[in-house]
Order: structure tokens, then sequence, then C-alpha cells
């Protein structure tokens, strides 16, 4: 590629209230250690009642924006990656336009689950190497805790609420992102749904009392996929590059369970030293998922200038995404 894209600051929002397993023991009949044995998850972050979607994006977008030594007036584009937005509409990106005072952008939220940050960060990316933006702020924000049944043991113990933000500039050619590789396949979308509240199943007394405006999903079905998918997706990025996972010198991939991450280093053939994993804090935050642990990988010293790293995700939809990059290198 002539010109890139690079990521060149990092943000994170975490709300301040910890749920712990055995917290969750109290609430639905489950263990700390079926948890721990079955997910890795120890314990996860749950929004104060005042707090919704953007209230968390904006908190990760501040801190990106300063560790980039920008303002919000230098954004051109802002994309926000969720599966919780605040409201149907407006989007979550006009609400923290808003709210951060940024100029009259354009504002696009990306509806791709587990996997909007990278399909986000594919945008970004188009929009910068086509000349149509030179900064992007990309955030991934959920609070699935609005939408999980707290009586259903087989999902409350999974998920999480939190946001992660990067802003991107361009990059000297062969630096930054070097490849990307999206899927989707809506053959999914009867093992990982929320049924009720858009135009087929608008919300009702009826949807309500069938609990339909929670989120739903066949645990097994969803562990197939993921284990067989996640590894092709980051195993075509990396392709796509020209490298080989020899060349990998840290993965992030989405934190949905531990032993998802296990099988795909096993099968990638890249080792679990060089995967970033922090699902045992957060459990499974869905669209914030991989830019939280890039934040966290950053600053714990595990991502050098040079170093080739790897994200991948996959979600609801089905989705999938992966990407390469080459961390650093800003033009
Ligand atoms: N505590 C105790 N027992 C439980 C719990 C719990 N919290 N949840 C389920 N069980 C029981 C089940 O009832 C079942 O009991 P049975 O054998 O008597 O029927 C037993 O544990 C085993 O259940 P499985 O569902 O087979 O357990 P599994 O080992 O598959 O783990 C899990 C379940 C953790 C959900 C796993 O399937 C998984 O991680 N799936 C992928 C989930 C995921 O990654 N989702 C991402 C969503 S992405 C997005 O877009 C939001």
């Amino acid at each position: 590629m002539e010109t890139g894209s690079t990521i060149v600051g990092l943000g994170r929002y975490a709300p301040e209230r910890t749920l712990a397993n055995h917290d969750l023991a109290r609430m639905v009949d489950t263990t700390d250690g079926w948890i721990r044995r079955h997910t890795g998850i120890e314990e996860r972050r749950i929004a104060a009642a005042h707090e919704a979607s953007s209230d968390l994006a904006y908190g990760a977008a501040r801190e990106a924006l300063e560790a980039a030594g920008t303002g919000p007036s230098d954004v051109d584009l802002i994309i926000v990656g969720t599966a919780t937005p605040d409201m149907p509409f407006p989007n979550v990106s006009c609400l923290l336009q808003d709210r951060l005072g940024a100029r009259s952008i354009g504002c696009l939220d990306v509806s791709c689950a587990c996997s909007s940050f990278v399909y986000g960060l594919s945008v970004a990316h188009g929009a910068i190497v086509s000349g149509q933006a030179d900064t992007v702020l990309v955030v991934g924000t959920d609070t699935l805790s609005r939408i999980t049944n707290w009586r259903d043991r087989s999902t409350c113990v999974l998920f999480g609420d939190a946001a992660g933000a990067a802003v991107l500039r361009p990059a000297k050619p062969g630096s930054g992102f070097l490849s990307f590789a999206l899927g989707g396949s809506g053959q999914g979308r009867h093992h990982l749904h929320l049924k009720a509240g858009g135009s087929r199943h608008p919300a009702s007394h009826e949807t309500v009392a069938r609990g339909e405006h929670f989120l739903w999903m066949n645990g097994p079905e969803v562990y197939k996929f993921a284990v067989q998918t996640m590894p092709r997706a980051a195993a075509d990025a990396l392709r796509r590059a020209r490298l080989a996972p020899d060349d990998v010198d840290f993965v992030i991939p989405h934190q949905a369970n531990l032993r998802i991450i296990h099988s795909v280093s096993a099968r990638l053939g890249v080792p679990m030293e060089k995967f970033f994993v922090n699902v045992q804090r957060y459990g499974n935050t869905s669209a914030a998922s991989i830019p939280v642990a890039l934040y966290e990988a950053v600053g714990a010293g595990r991502v050098s200038p040079g170093d080739v790293g790897v994200m991948v995700a996959f979600g609801a939809g089905y989705t999938w995404g992966a990407c390469t990059i080459r961390w650093g290198g800003a033009a």
C-alpha cells in the first residue's frame, strides 16, 4: 500500500462497579469454580444506572485523543461500534460528536456485535488511504448488562460493560495496518440474537413477558463457530499481508472465553505467550473487548514499535474480522 494508516492513541473506560463470580453465585445457580473452569472469567464491570454506551465511549475517546496529542476539533470522522446504543436512533457516534464538541463531521455506527471494532478499523483505514479523512476516531462501546437476562445462568456470567477507543492517522508505507479480512454469515442469526425491539418484533408487553428484549445465545453452537472461524480469519489476514504465524509478535483476540483463546492459539500456531488476555477481569465486553485489551497490552509494554500484531474477533450475525498491524509508523 502507498499510504497507510496507524493507531496513534488509545483510551479505555471501565465502569467503577465490579461484579465478582461469588456475587453472581448469590443471584443464580452457579459457582465461582464453574465460571472460572468454563470461561476463565473472575469478575466484570457493570455500568452505573446513569451510564449508557455513549458515556462509556466518551471516557475512552477523551483518553485516546489526549494520548494522540490531538483534540476533538482535529477529528474528521467518528466510527462507533456497538450492539447496545443509547437508543435505536440517533446513533452513538452523533451523541459522542456533540459531547466531545467535535466539528460537524461524518458520524457512523457499526453494528457487527463483538466484531464491530475490527470492522470500524477497516472503515477508518479505508477513509484515510482514500484521502477522505486524516484523523479518525474509532470506538468500541457496549453496555451488555442492559440486555442481559440476570436470571439466565448460561449467559449472565459471561458479559461486562466497557469502552475502548483508538485514534488513526496516516502511516508511512509498510507501517500501520497491513491487511484486513472481514466475514459474515446470516446463518448464525439463530444462535445468537436479541429478538424484539426492531421492525420485525416491535417491543410490546408480550415480547417483554417472553423475555425477548434480552440477549439469547446457544453457547455450545457459538463456541464451535468461534474456534473454527477465529483462527481461519487470523490466518487469512496474515496471508493477505504475506506474513506467517512465526512473524507475529502479539495477538489481541476478542475476549469471550479463555478456552476459545487457547484453541485459537493452538489452531493458528502462535504460542499463548503472544496472546494478550484480560477476560478474567472484564468478561466479554463485546465491541470494547479488543480496544480495551490492546490498550492494556500497550500499557503493559507488550507491544513495541515495529512489532507485528493480529487482532481477531467474532460475534453475532455471525460476523468475524481480523487485521494485521506493524505497530507505530505514523507519517
Ligand atoms: N453455572 C453452572 N452451570 C452452568 C452454567 C453456570 N453459569 N451455565 C450452564 N451451566 C450448565 C448447563 O446447564 C449444563 O448442564 P447439564 O450438562 O446438566 O445440561 C452444563 O453446565 C454444561 O453446559 P454447556 O453449555 O455445555 O457448557 P460449556 O462448557 O459449553 O460452556 C459457555 C458454556 C461458557 C457459554 C460456552 O459454550 C461458550 O463460551 N460459548 C461461546 C460463548 C461466546 O463466546 N459468546 C460470544 C458472544 S459474542 C456477541 O456477539 C455478544
